[in-house]
């Protein structure tokens, strides 16, 4: 791959975020800690750098610390390889070069106007465009800029100027006058900085001279070679295929990449959606090239969740039994392959590892999330986790490149304990029966209506209440059902959905007319916070 630009994490919660920007402007991009040596920075010929932002403070003990080699590298035509600092990035090099940073009286967190500073030696162009100029090209005077810091520069390094100011801010951003290196004290990252694509893009092609050609597809042929790589010419991969989107895509993948010694196992865990099991069969047999094991194994879960109504203990329940049947499905593809898988791919998003990575997220303490699904390191597996760095709507255009169904890949996201979590109470079989016609209603009115796409996740929770209703002349006493749907970015935080009133009142029409059980409906009107998305 010829060009790439190398963001190196100093433990902002926008890494991510950088990185996205940047493929946006048609330019691979990877992350990489902060402290990955040098020397193995420089062996990856980026074609820039950027320096993420960071929690610490750049004179605290712990603070990572920049290493001097990155401010010196050079292409392979002996240019010096331009360098982009983000808030604390920009700190950390202005500290390394003997600038001052210090506290601010006050946290600046928000909004600000962004105003250009002339050059004062506009000749000393560098890396392409005016040198100045080139970072905030199309940027226009006074457009929002998204500030969130703590400390900030008070002397600049030598040959270092300032480029832009904020009302609050003197120093808004910098360049180095000798060569191509920048920093920013807002984010360019995050939305709310409205020109801040621009500005990325900017340093990415004008700065970097990029082309700005790598797409989604070359993501495809990358990730295929890279795989290829990785598992060499014999060896075998596992893949738990959940019928959602992430594990769909990585399964279309990692075929690709190592066709029929790709094992998927398909497992009927028995809280599955209505007609799930035979969809996602469907949409992948014969249509990829290779191994899928579909198991039945409902009856062994339904067994283990008997009597089970802590939402904690049902995950722990769906997730051990599945590591059970898988562990047995891995022994027979051993079997039949002569030798026991060495890989397990995952179809784990950035979010994922932000979520896990995160002692102190939200999901970590409320819910053990993605422990189910995921399989435990004692399986001795080494893992393939080619969406890592991707977010899920990355991961759809990625699917839909590589011919996974629609039904597939425009999917709501699914808990890996399925339809367990959603029966509020003790999983029994009568009371999935509900849910599925309930949830199944729901979703056809949704796909029928085209709303469908309009949110994040939209599904059915059985209650563990009954209440009164009539019907013709005749007293019910019938279960309820609650509605839920949500628009959401990435499923941390989310909004209830505010769908249409008449479509609410047919869906709950439907439901209590088709479905003997149910008698009345609620929709759910909480947001994530203070709720979560799932009841349970
Ligand atoms: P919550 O309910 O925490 O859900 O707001 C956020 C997203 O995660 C999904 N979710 C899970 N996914 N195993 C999973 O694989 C789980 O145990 C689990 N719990 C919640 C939820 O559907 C939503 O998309």
């Amino acid at each position: 791959m010829s060009e790439r630009i190398v963001i190196l994490d100093f433990g902002s919660q926008y890494t991510q975020l950088i990185a996205r920007r940047v493929r946006e402007a048609g330019v691979f991009s990877e992350i990489h800690p902060c402290t990955l040596p040098a020397e193995e920075v420089a062996a990856m010929q980026p074609s820039g750098l950027i320096l993420s932002g960071g929690p610490l403070s750049v004179y605290d003990g712990e603070a990572p610390q920049l290493q001097p080699e990155l401010l010196e590298l050079e292409t392979e035509t002996g240019a010096p390889v331009p360098v982009l600092g983000i808030c604390y990035g920009l700190q950390a090099m202005a500290h390394l070069l003997g600038g001052d940073v210090e506290a601010a009286e006050r946290r600046e967190f928000g909004p600000a106007d962004l105003t250009r500073v002339a050059s004062k030696n506009g000749a000393a162009g560098n890396g392409g465009g005016d040198g100045a100029g080139a970072l905030f090209e199309g940027v226009p005077e006074g457009s929002t800029v998204w500030m969130s810091h703590g400390d900030h520069l008070t002397t600049l390094p030598e040959h270092y100027e300032v480029i832009a100011r904020t009302t609050n801010a003197p120093v808004a951003a910098v360049r180095d006058r000798r060569r191509p290196h920048y920093g920013v004290q807002f984010h360019p990252e995050v939305v709310h900085t409205d020109y801040g694509r621009r500005v990325l893009e900017n340093f990415a092609l004008r700065i970097c001279g990029c082309a700005g050609d790598w797409t989604p597809a070359s993501f495809v042929e990358e990730k295929v070679a890279a795989i290829r790589e990785q598992v060499g010419p014999d060896a075998h991969v596992m893949l738990g295929l959940s019928g959602g989107v992430d594990s769909s895509v990585a399964a279309a993948l990692i075929s690709k990449a190592v066709g029929e010694r790709l094992h998927c196992v398909f497992v009927d865990n028995g809280v599955l959606r209505k007609g799930e099991f035979e969809d996602v069969q469907e949409a992948f047999r014969g249509h990829f090239d290779l191994h899928l094991k579909a198991i039945d194994a409902s009856e062994r879960f339904l067994q283990a969740l008997d009597g089970v109504t802590d939402p904690e203990k049902k995950r722990v329940t769906v997730g051990n039994t599945f590591i059970e049947v898988f562990e047995e499905a891995t022994e027979e593809v051993a079997q039949r392959a002569g030798e026991r898988p060495r890989f397990l791919a995952q179809g784990t998003l950035y979010p994922d590892v932000i979520e896990s990575v995160s002692f102190k997220g939200p999901s970590q303490t409320i819910k053990t999330h993605h422990n189910v699904g995921g399989l435990p390191e004692e399986l001795g597996f080494d893992l393939i986790e080619p969406f890592r760095e991707l977010f899920k709507d990355e991961v759809r255009e990625i699917g839909r490149l590589l011919g996974v169904p629609e039904r597939i890949v425009g999917r709501h996201p699914f808990p890996g304990p399925g339809l367990a979590i959603r029966i509020a109470g003790p999983v029994e079989r009568e009371k999935l029966r509900l849910l599925r016609e309930a949830d199944a209603i729901f979703i056809s009115e949704l796909r029928d209506n085209d709303l469908y796409d309009e949110v994040w996740q939209a599904f059915a929770v059985l209650l563990p209440v009954q209440t009164v209703g009539v019907m013709g002349d005749e007293r019910t006493y019938e279960d309820v059902v609650a509605l839920r749907a949500v628009t959401s970015v990435d499923g941390m935080t989310a909004d209830w959905a505010e769908l249409p009133h008449d479509f609410l009142g047919r869906v709950s029409g439907r439901i209590v007319n088709e479905v003997p059980g149910i008698n009345r409906t609620v929709y759910d009107i909480t947001s994530k916070p203070p709720a979560t998305i799932e009841w349970e």
